[in-house]
């Protein structure tokens, strides 16, 4: 491990080799490098051939358990465009290295439909493509068509189309069969121009009113956002520590047995129970194993109230899931990646 250096990174004072993480661990990769196009990819990818490789984006959903003995690779390549027009539809190209809202507030502006209910999630395209990421009813699955990618091992470019990227809640094959292979470099979404407001979700209706602009979406879903979710940029953390359960009818017909009230929602073939509600029954709000804290308005959520060391995330998370099974029966897992 190299002794760290102060450098300038985009206007910031940055610690030499510290991996770029909302959760702020301060943990460190043996090289971080960024490529600013598809050919500076491929070279790095030959030079540390045969070493451990990581892309990340923001690191928005990363739990580093340590120091992190590779090479991570960012993009910083941020790019969009228009690439064609249909109708209704506008294609849009955008950089793995661009920030999701960012685009986000670009399409808004422009009155474009499509990922409005995603605004102010923290990440960046490429990893959003990988982790699905969604929020108030849309997932990125929903907009992407195609996903340009690099295989590691040997500089190789191949698309994925929506349908092979086998998207899930949260899930993709870039999670499961293909971890670590491929390199996301742009993902092109599909988006609308005429109105396809998506306000089903919560009080998304009630905030925005009957026929909102994609930036009244925009705006409504930030200030839900932000009621809830700590502002990555205040405090530590990558958003919902775990994904919400889905559980046969059986299941959830017991514990509404012994429970007022129990929130629920069908899907696929089962009944999700939130998370946050198990964890808020199980006494959790607030508490605190360290440094790490859960979130007391999003029990969801596990932030970095105090220095919190990997340690500290991985024991409280680990006591949270255990005591929910202990009371429901039910495993919650990681949204998370641990690294
Ligand atoms: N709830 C409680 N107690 C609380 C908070 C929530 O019981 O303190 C229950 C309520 O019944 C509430 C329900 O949980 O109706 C759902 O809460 P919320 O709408 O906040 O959504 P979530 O299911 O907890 C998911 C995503 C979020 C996304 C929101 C909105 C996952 C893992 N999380 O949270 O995504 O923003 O829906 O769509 O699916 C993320 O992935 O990082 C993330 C923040």
């Amino acid at each position: 491990m190299e002794n760290g250096k102060w450098k300038i990174d985009n206007g910031k004072l940055t610690m030499e080799n510290y991996i770029p993480n909302t959760f702020r661990m301060k943990v460190r990769a043996r090289v971080i490098e960024e490529y600013h196009s598809v050919g500076e990819l491929r070279s790095l990818l030959e030079k540390y051939r045969g070493e451990r490789i990581l892309a990340i984006g923001a690191g928005s959903n990363l739990l580093f358990q340590g120091d992190f003995d590779g090479v991570i690779l960012h993009s910083a390549m941020r790019r969009a465009r228009a690439l064609d027009e249909n109708g209704d539809e506008v294609l849009i190209e955008a950089q793995a290295g661009l920030v999701m809202d960012e685009l986000i507030a670009q399409l808004c502006d422009m009155g474009l439909w499509g990922l409005e209910n995603l605004s102010h999630i923290p990440g960046e395209v490429g990893a959003s493509a990988v982790q699905n990421v969604g929020a108030y009813g849309v997932e990125a699955k929903d907009a992407i068509v195609r996903v340009h990618t690099m295989r590691v091992s040997d500089g190789q470019e191949r698309i994925f189309e929506n349908a092979e990227c086998r998207y899930g809640y949260r899930d993709s094959i870039f999670k499961n069969e293909l971890k670590g292979q491929y390199i996301v470099t742009s993902v092109v979404y599909r988006l609308w121009k005429t109105p396809h407001p998506q306000l089903d979700y919560g009080h998304l209706r009630a905030v925005t009113g009957g026929t909102p602009t994609p930036n009244e979406v925009r705006q409504a879903v930030m200030q839900i956002r932000r009621q809830k979710l700590p502002e990555v940029s205040e405090i530590g953390s990558a958003g919902s520590f775990f994904k919400n359960p889905i559980v046969p009818h059986e299941v959830y017909e017991a514990i509404a047995g012994q429970y007022n009230q129990v929130p629920h929602f069908e899907q696929d073939g089962g009944v999700k129970i939130p998370a946050a509600w198990l964890i808020e029954q199980c006494g959790w709000k607030g508490k605190r194993v360290g440094g790490a804290q859960v979130y007391e308005k999003q029990p969801l959520v596990i932030v970095n109230a105090d220095n919190a060391t990997p340690e500290d995330v991985k024991n409280l998370a680990q006591q949270v899931c255990d005591s929910v099974r202990e009371k429901f029966g039910i495993h919650i897992s990681p949204e998370v990646n641990y690294i």
